[in-house]
């Protein structure tokens, strides 16, 4: 089917409209002419991918990654070229922001972009498939897992290390499953962690400074140190932030919201192991409290600020308490669902003067941020970073501030 593209969606896909159904292409650009494969067809709407693209636009990545888009899953924006990026994800947030307040929308359409260079990831998950001896991402809609080769977003480092792994794991007996792996900032020291049922001894592999099964069986080191600036304690395992080459910039972000609002008291609500409240910090902060409701993640923010007081609970308990009482600046990283509406309701009803808000899913930002202008809160500005380069998603931040 020949079509034109018009726009994009949230999600990355080329949109266009024909007889009255709205097609979504993976892999197309707006202003394009392209042929699509239809993939699915539900009431009006319909799937597709590019199969060739007939008249191409100038935000198009010459040479894309050679997987992408097929062969492997892992980054479905490959064909926007990197200086084409942030006009990309800003017309796709455009969709996103729809019902959100106008403010909101005009802030991110503003928003300062942080771009990312390849290479970026430091933590992710690699399926382990034994009967074809290979370790990757799976394949688009598939679980068929990819061949690494040529990877744009792993080190080069890790990239060299695979074929190695494969052999270990095969001869260990190793069954399928997940393995996580997280690596310095300098892509010299990395962790790993398998998912999936497996007791017996998992194999010293090379380039590997600790290997451990979720049943605590391993060997060698379970925390690693990234200097974020300061060294910060990250256990395999516990969330953090994914792309070595931007860590500074979050953590020069939030120590300057802190430095320049003056904000002395800082709660942060989805602290992890304590970056973000780590850079509030070294911006000026003198109490700050962490609440992370997984205990290994809690444990190590104790760890790594020991002036900090840690919560080791869920959000919406430490809010029932009242743990957000006497914070000037609530700091707000949730996972990919948002608040939830305890949450939600507590930081509208808050007395605090700010918030800074991280979030990686704009659909949910949006809701949330209807009920922080109900609480008075004005969004000042937002940013974009490219934490996840080569795919769609896109880290904003945005500060809320009361009058
Ligand atoms: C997106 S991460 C942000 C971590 C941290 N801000 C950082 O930059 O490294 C979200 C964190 O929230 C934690 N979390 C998830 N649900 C939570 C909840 N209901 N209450 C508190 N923490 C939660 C997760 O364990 C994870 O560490």
């Amino acid at each position: 089917m020949e079509l034109e593209i018009q726009t994009l969606a949230y999600g990355g896909r080329g949109v266009a409209r024909r007889g009255g159904e709205v097609w979504f292409v993976s892999g197309a650009l707006p202003g394009e002419r392209v042929v699509a494969a239809e993939e699915r067809r539900r009431r009006g709407i319909v799937e597709a991918r590019v199969v060739d693209v007939l008249s191409c636009s100038s935000w198009r990545e010459p040479e894309p990654c050679p997987k992408a888009l097929g062969a492997c899953g892992g980054c479905d924006f490959a064909h926007v070229a990197i200086g084409f990026r942030e006009k990309a994800y800003k017309v796709a947030l455009f969709g996103a922001l729809r019902g959100a307040p106008e403010s909101l929308a005009q802030a991110v359409a503003k928003a300062v972009f942080v771009p990312s260079p390849w290479y970026y990831r430091l933590r992710g998950r690699l399926h382990w498939a034994p009967e074809a001896g290979q370790l990757g991402f799976f394949a688009s809609s598939s679980h068929r897992v990819a061949d690494l080769g040529g990877c744009r977003v792993l080190s080069q480092e890790l990239l060299a290390l695979l074929p190695a792994w494969a052999q270990c794991l095969q001869r260990a007996g190793v069954p399928a499953g997940e393995l996580e792996f997280l690596e310095d900032v300098a892509a010299k020291r990395r962790l790993l962690l398998f998912r999936g049922a497996f007791s017996g001894h998992l194999p010293r592999l090379p380039g590997v400074d600790g290997f451990w099964g979720l049943r605590g069986r391993g060997w060698g080191e379970r925390e690693l140190i990234l200097e974020l600036p300061l060294p910060l304690a990250v256990p395999v395992g516990a969330f953090v932030q994914g792309n070595r080459f931007l860590l500074s910039a979050i953590w020069n972000t939030v120590a300057a919201v802190v430095r320049e609002g003056g904000f002395l008291r800082v709660l942060d609500l989805y602290g992890g192991v304590g970056f973000l409240a780590a850079a509030a910090q070294a911006g000026g902060a003198q109490e700050v409290t962490v609440v992370e409701v997984s205990k290994r993640a809690a444990q190590a923010a104790r760890a790594n600020l020991p002036q900090a007081r840690v919560l080791p609970m869920p959000a919406e308990v430490a809010v029932g308490q009242g743990a957000l009482g006497g914070a000037s600046l609530l700091i707000l990283d949730p996972p990919r669902g948002g608040l939830s509406p305890a949450v939600r309701q507590a930081v509208a009803s808050s007395q605090a003067s700010a918030v800074l808000y991280i979030s990686c899913d704009a659909a949910c930002l949006a809701r949330d941020a209807w009920l922080l202008q109900s609480g008075g809160f004005a969004v000042r500005w937002a940013k974009l970073f490219d934490l996840f380069a080569g795919t769609h998603h896109v880290e904003l931040a945005v500060l809320f501030q009361r009058a």
